[in-house]
C-alpha cells in the first residue's frame, strides 16, 4: 500500500481550489483569511493553489503572498494582447503575480466552446510567460458508458499537448475530471480514478518521454473529504482539482490534510 511515498520520491502534491463564479469580494477574502490561518497553524509539504474569479485575483496574490498559497486563474486568452473584449491574457496574468492557470476545464469546452487546438495555444501562451498549466481532460458520461473514455482522454491530451515545446512538459499539471463526476456528488471510484491516471501517465511518457513522472496528475470531480482519502491513495493520482468543497475552507483544508498525511 502506499504510504507516503510520493511525497519522498519528489513528486509534488497538488491540491487546488476552482472557485468557479461564486463569491465576491468580501467572500474571496473572507476565504483566503482562514486558509492562510489553515496552513499557518498546520504548515504543509502540498502545493495549495486558490482559483478565484478574475477581478479578485491581484488581492488573492497580496493576500496569500508569503504565506504558502498559489494563486490560480481560471483561463486566459491565446494572444498576448490585443483587440479581445473581456479577454485577458497571460502576460496580464504574470504581471499580478498568478503561477497557475487551469486551461480546456470542462465548463469552458461546454459552454464557451474552448477547442483541443485552443487549449494547447493557452498552454503555449503560459509557458512563455512561465505560468503553470493545469489541463483538465476527461469524458462524457456516454463516452465512459460507450466505452470511449480512454480514447477521448488521450485525443484531449495529445492534441492539447503536439507540438509544444519540451520544456512545457516539465512545467504542466494534469487534471483527470470525469465530467459525470462534476458538481454531481458522483466520483470516479477509486479504483477507476487510478486505471485513468495510470493510462493518462503512458500517454504522457508517448508524448513528453521520461519526463512525463514528474508531471502532477490531479483528479477532479465531487472530491471531498470523505472520499479524498481513498481517491489520492492511487500511485498516479498527485493530488485534486477541488469545485464545491473548496468554496468551505474547513472542507478544502481538510483535503490538504488527508493529502499530506501518509496514506493507510
Ligand atoms: P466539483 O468540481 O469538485 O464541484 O465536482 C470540480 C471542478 O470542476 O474542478
Amino acid at each position: 500500500m502506499y504510504d507516503g511515498v510520493k511525497h519522498l520520491c519528489g513528486m509534488r502534491t497538488i491540491i487546488a481550489g476552482n472557485w468557479k463564479m461564486h463569491k465576491d469580494k468580501a467572500g474571496v477574502a473572507d476565504l483566503i483569511t482562514r486558509l492562510v490561518a489553515g496552513v499557518r497553524s498546520s504548515p504543509t509539504r502540498v502545493e495549495v493553489v486558490i482559483a478565484p474569479a478574475f477581478p479578485f485575483l491581484g488581492m488573492a496574490v497580496s493576500m496569500s503572498f508569503g504565506e504558502g498559497l498559489h494563486v490560480a486563474a481560471q483561463n486566459c486568452h491565446e494572444e498576448p494582447d490585443g483587440a479581445f473584449t473581456g479577454e485577458v491574457s497571460a502576460p496580464m496574468l504574470k504581471s499580478v503575480g498568478i503561477s497557475h492557470c487551469i486551461v480546456g476545464h470542462s465548463e469552458r469546452r461546454q459552454f464557451f466552446g474552448e477547442t483541443d487546438e485552443a487549449v494547447g495555444r493557452k498552454i503555449t501562451a503560459l509557458d512563455r510567460v512561465g505560468i503553470t498549466p493545469v489541463l483538465c481532460c476527461g469524458e462524457q458520461r456516454e463516452e465512459r458508458e460507450n466505452g470511449r473514455h480512454f480514447d477521448v482522454v488521450a485525443t484531449q491530451l495529445h492534441t492539447a499537448l503536439a507540438g509544444q515545446d519540451p520544456k512545457v512538459f516539465a512545467r504542466t499539471v494534469i487534471a483527470y475530471e470525469p465530467v459525470w463526476a462534476i458538481g454531481t456528488g458522483l466520483t470516479a471510484s477509486a479504483g477507476q480514478a487510478q486505471e485513468m491516471h495510470a493510462f493518462i501517465r503512458s500517454e504522457l511518457v508517448k508524448i513528453a518521454g521520461e519526463g512525463a513522472h514528474e508531471m502532477p496528475i490531479l483528479y477532479g470531480g465531487s472530491c471531498k473529504p470523505d472520499n479524498a482519502a481513498e481517491i489520492l491513495a492511487g500511485p498516479d493520482v498527485n493530488g485534486g482539482l477541488i469545485g464545491g468543497a473548496s468554496l468551505d475552507p474547513a472542507s478544502f483544508l481538510e483535503i490538504v490534510r488527508i493529502a499530506d498525511a501518509p496514506m493507510p
